[in-house]
């Protein structure tokens, strides 16, 4: 039996969303965060280009809601985009006041980027690692803050609700109570049980086969939430970067849209500039069409990648401008990116919908709460404005974090959480038959679910993913536990919410481009829940 673990605040997640809320409510109450690796291995730390905010008189918040609003292509919830925008310049200096070194110009101002899609200079950032320095400050605060346990190397596997637990509830309906988690070292499942439990776990992008993401982004958080009933938003809409570096076989790595906005130009095996061709903003334009224009570029040229070309720049200011960039093409592939081409590719990225949530991230259940990448809030409606995840993370992790310090946690009754059933059994040979679907799903979902898509594609893919779906089921139902076990469970019911609510949308909009009705249509200006 493994005892129970209580605290006040379970955030499950240690990315900028899961941290910066844990350090917002650790004052009020015990705090435990778990994480499935070591707690700097997130999508946040892998960020490059910076982090978007309103922060000089030049600019203007309206400026910033309208190139959202662009991006977003009608989809965007009003509220949560001005919420967004005009609390930007407040969690930047919560940042700067945990530490987070932005770079700076000899006069002292912020030195400002610009990336797709933003009409002004507006990007915060750290060289070109961003992620890394921001993910470093927050972890530093929360280890030395005496209220938050970090739990490294636990994964949680579901929630706990009122299905499981027993005890004289008083008319509980619809509430979490925690999650059983799988402690990695001693293989057991431990039920961590909290007043509120936060779901910041991040995306899914795993879920194809090409991804800028580390392996960690296999939507865990939303795949949880949608067994426990949890209501799931948008999740047609995934976004393809345009450019991670075309290097076959090895481990993906992205080239930061800053580097457009530092004035780089993408051109095919031919040497030509193409993306006039598809949009008059070419290389800065929104993140779906540039994706789209390199897709038909590749496909009509038949070429495997195309590049992205910085050698008309100053190559001292590229090397010093992104030397993270700079050392991992040399040492990967031995090119200099300021002297040749860097070959590029789209790829797999981030995810617009996710748990629903309101303004502060209440999701539809009781004490559940979602926040960052793994939360829909609206705020990118059909297509994400580049570097306005890590924002959100934060602006909505705060007021996630107002609200529950404001409202204590309704109590229940006296609730008796079981143990978990570790009855099952390995059979090794069935196991390796199972893992194979990892690949089988995140190839169905490259080919039939990817940048361009069709209704016959999709129909196809939804046929597939639900044998495979059905045959993770059977086996994890008498399987004991293992977190690939969890992981792959839960990539096959994200790879169906995906195509689910795909199948929903018969119009183009956004980062769901359907060769059958390549328009926009009114009918489906909505969101698409389940
Ligand atoms: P994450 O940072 O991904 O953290 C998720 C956490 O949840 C991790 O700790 C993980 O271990 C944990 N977890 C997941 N499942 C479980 C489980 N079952 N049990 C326990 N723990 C679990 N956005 C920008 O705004 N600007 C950028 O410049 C930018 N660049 C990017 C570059 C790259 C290469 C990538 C991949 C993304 C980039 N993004 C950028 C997107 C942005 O980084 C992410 O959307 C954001 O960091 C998500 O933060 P998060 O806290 O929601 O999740
Ligand atoms: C990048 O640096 O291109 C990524 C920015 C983002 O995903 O917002």
């Amino acid at each position: 039996m493994s005892s129970i673990i209580t605290s006040d605040f379970l955030v499950i997640g240690s990315g900028i969303a899961g941290l910066s809320f844990a350090l917002k409510v650790a004052d009020h109450g015990k705090v435990n965060v778990i994480s499935k690796q070591v707690a700097s291995e997130t999508n946040t730390s892998y960020a490059q280009g910076g982090i978007a905010s309103v922060t000089e008189n030049s600019d203007k918040f309206d400026a910033h809601i309208q190139d959202t609003l662009v991006a977003g292509a009608g989809l965007c919830h009003q509220d949560a985009l001005e919420l967004a925008v005009k609390d930007a310049p407040n969690r930047i200096r919560d940042l700067i006041d945990w530490g987070v070194n932005f770079t700076k110009n000899d006069d002292g101002s912020f030195d400002l980027a610009r990336e797709g899609g933003h009409s002004m200079h507006r990007i915060l950032h750290a060289k070109d690692m961003t992620g890394a320095e921001i993910q470093r400050a927050l972890l530093k605060n929360a280890q030395k803050h005496p209220n938050i346990e970090i739990y490294e190397h636990h994964l949680a596997i579901d929630l706990i609700t009122e299905h499981h637990v027993l005890g004289n509830l008083q008319s509980a309906f619809n509430i979490c109570f925690g999650a059983y988690v799988l402690c990695e070292k001693d293989q057991c499942v431990i039920p961590f049980q909290s007043s509120y439990t936060i779901l910041a776990t991040g995306g899914a992008s795993k879920v194809f086969l090409h991804s800028t993401n580390p392996d960690i982004a296999t939507g865990d958080g939303v795949a949880m939430a949608y067994r426990a009933g949890v209501r799931i938003a948008n999740m047609e809409f995934v976004q393809f970067h345009p450019t991670s570096l075309y290097n076959p076989g090895k481990r993906s790595f992205l080239i930061s849209e800053a580097l457009r906005g530092f004035g780089g130009k993408l051109i095919n095996g031919a040497e030509e500039r193409f993306m006039l061709r598809y949009d008059e903003r070419a290389e800065l334009a929104p993140r779906d069409i540039v994706a789209r224009g390199i897709d038909a570029e590749m496909k009509k040229r038949r070429e495997d990648c195309v590049y992205l070309d910085m050698r008309h720049l100053d190559s001292k200011e590229v090397k010093r401008r992104f030397p993270n960039i700079f050392k991992f093409c040399k040492e990967s592939i031995n090119i200099d990116i300021s002297l040749d081409p860097i070959p590029v590719v789209p790829a797999a990225h981030y995810f617009c919908g996710g748990i629903m949530t309101s303004l502060t991230g209440q999701t539809s259940m009781q004490n559940l709460f979602a926040v960052g990448e793994a939360a829909h809030t609206g705020l990118h409606g059909a297509n994400r404005l580049a570097s306005n995840s890590l924002i959100e993370g934060l602006v909505f992790g705060n007021n996630a974090a107002q609200k529950v310090i404001r409202k204590r946690a309704r109590n229940f009754g006296s609730v008796i959480i079981p143990e978990w059933d570790e009855s099952g059994i390995v059979d090794e040979k069935e196991w390796v038959l199972t893992r194979h679907n990892l690949k089988e799903i995140q190839s169905i979902m490259w080919d039939y679910v990817g940048i361009v898509r069709s209704k016959k594609q999709l129909e196809r893919a939804r046929r597939r993913i639900h044998v495979i779906y059905q045959e993770i089921e059977d086996y994890y139902k008498k399987s004991k536990i293992s977190g690939e076990l969890v992981e792959l469970r839960n990539l096959a019911a994200i790879a169906f919410l995906i195509i689910t609510s795909a199948l929903r949308r018969n119009e183009s909009r956004g980062l769901h481009y359907m060769t059958d009705y390549p328009e926009k249509s009114d009918k489906y200006l909505k969101d698409t829940i389940i």
